[in-house]
């Protein structure tokens, strides 16, 4: 592979495959090299509005392309199964949005396949993969804050009747969208075993969870409190309280910067994160360098922790009744 120009193949021609075009475009070593969408016409016009080379009207045929170094799965989480699975039987490798899988049965059968084929996967949970998480680390590994006790964070976006939001055979609901980010934050700082979680929602008409929260009690006595909504405007802001301080991390969805107080609250300094293109960079070059070192998954998101959450995600939708039609179904 020439790691000089590292061609990302995407699948689905919607809002995030946007954000990544323009992300690959001003990434020195990176190219947007092909589009596949459901429609050649929206492809064609995707590729001339972001300089793409290939535009195909289908998702196979840019599985099926060579030149294609990573396969970014980009469409809702409902067809992540099916396209990643073709793309693994290829042998190509794939970086696949979140939420990962629909439930943990599908990503069970996924990860085996692209373990059994030794073939390179991960999920584009992009803070997993943004300098903040070890800028936020280190603050902590310091004791700047003393011993953390408490985590709260919220992610919300007001996303009206989005489909993909609404509707079961498109695994609606804040959770799955949104939720995951708020569950990844406190795995990211705090990874002591979960010993009890209790939740609760407001659904949406079609059943799907709108709004969520969801309280946690870890093994070395921190509570995490965290919440997501699909339907109105958060603060989206991460707090993670010690007992000489706390640290604020606005945003929870894109940090851009941390706030670091000591006791009674004192500010003590704030610390900006580095200059992105849109922070979505990160996850790109984590799948280009660990592909050039041979390997089958990124180490800033190994899949077992993506099982992992897939399987606190199953759990709360079960609490709540939040069901999907691949929930009826046995995969493999
Ligand atoms: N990392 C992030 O910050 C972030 C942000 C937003 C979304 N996401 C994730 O990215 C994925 C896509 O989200 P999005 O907001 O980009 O979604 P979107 O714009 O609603 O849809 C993405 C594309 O998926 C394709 N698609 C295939 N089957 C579809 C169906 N039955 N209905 C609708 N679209 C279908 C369509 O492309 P074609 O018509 O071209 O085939 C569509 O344009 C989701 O898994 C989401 O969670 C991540």
């Amino acid at each position: 592979m020439d790691t000089k120009d590292f061609k990302v193949g995407i699948v689905g021609a919607g809002w995030i495959a946007e954000k990544a075009a323009i992300t690959l475009n001003g990434l020195e070593g990176f190219r947007p090299y092909a589009i596949g969408s459901r429609s050649l016409e929206k492809a064609k016009a995707f590729a001339g509005k972001w300089g793409i080379e290939r535009a195909y009207g289908s998702y196979s045929e840019v599985i099926d392309d060579p030149a294609v170094d990573l396969l970014y799965v980009a469409t809702p989480h409902s067809h992540h199964f099916d396209i990643t699975k073709e793309a693994l039987e290829k042998g190509k490798p794939c970086l696949v949005e979140k939420a990962f899988m629909a439930n943990l049965a599908q990503a069970k059968v996924i990860v085996d396949l692209a373990r059994s084929r030794k073939v390179f996967l991960a999920e584009a949970i992009w803070t997993r993969y943004q300098p903040a998480l070890g800028m936020v680390r280190d603050l902590i590994r310091e004791g700047r804050i003393g011993t953390p006790r408490l985590v709260t964070a919220t992610l919300g976006y007001s996303m009206g009747n989005k489909e993909r939001i609404m509707r079961p055979d498109l695994c609606g609901g804040a959770l799955l969208d949104l939720g995951v980010y708020v569950i990844n934050f406190v795995r990211m700082f705090c990874d002591a075993p979960i010993v009890s979680m209790r939740s609760q929602c407001v659904k949406s008409d079609t059943g799907m969870d709108l709004t969520n929260a969801i309280s946690i009690v870890l093994e070395d006595g921190i509570l995490a409190n965290v919440q997501s909504s699909a339907s109105c405007v958060g603060d989206n802001i991460g707090v993670i309280a010690g007992t000489e301080g706390n640290l604020i991390i606005d945003n929870v969805n894109n940090p851009q910067r941390i706030t670091v107080n000591g006791p009674d609250r004192v500010f003590v300094e704030e610390i900006p994160v580095p200059k992105q293109i849109t922070g979505y960079e990160y996850q790109f070059v984590a799948c280009r360098d660990a592909l050039a070192q041979g390997l089958t998954e990124p180490p800033q998101m190994p899949l077992d922790e993506t099982l992992y959450i897939m399987k606190l995600m199953d759990g709360l939708r079960e609490e709540w009744g939040v069901r999907y039609p691949m929930d009826e179904k046995e995969w493999k």
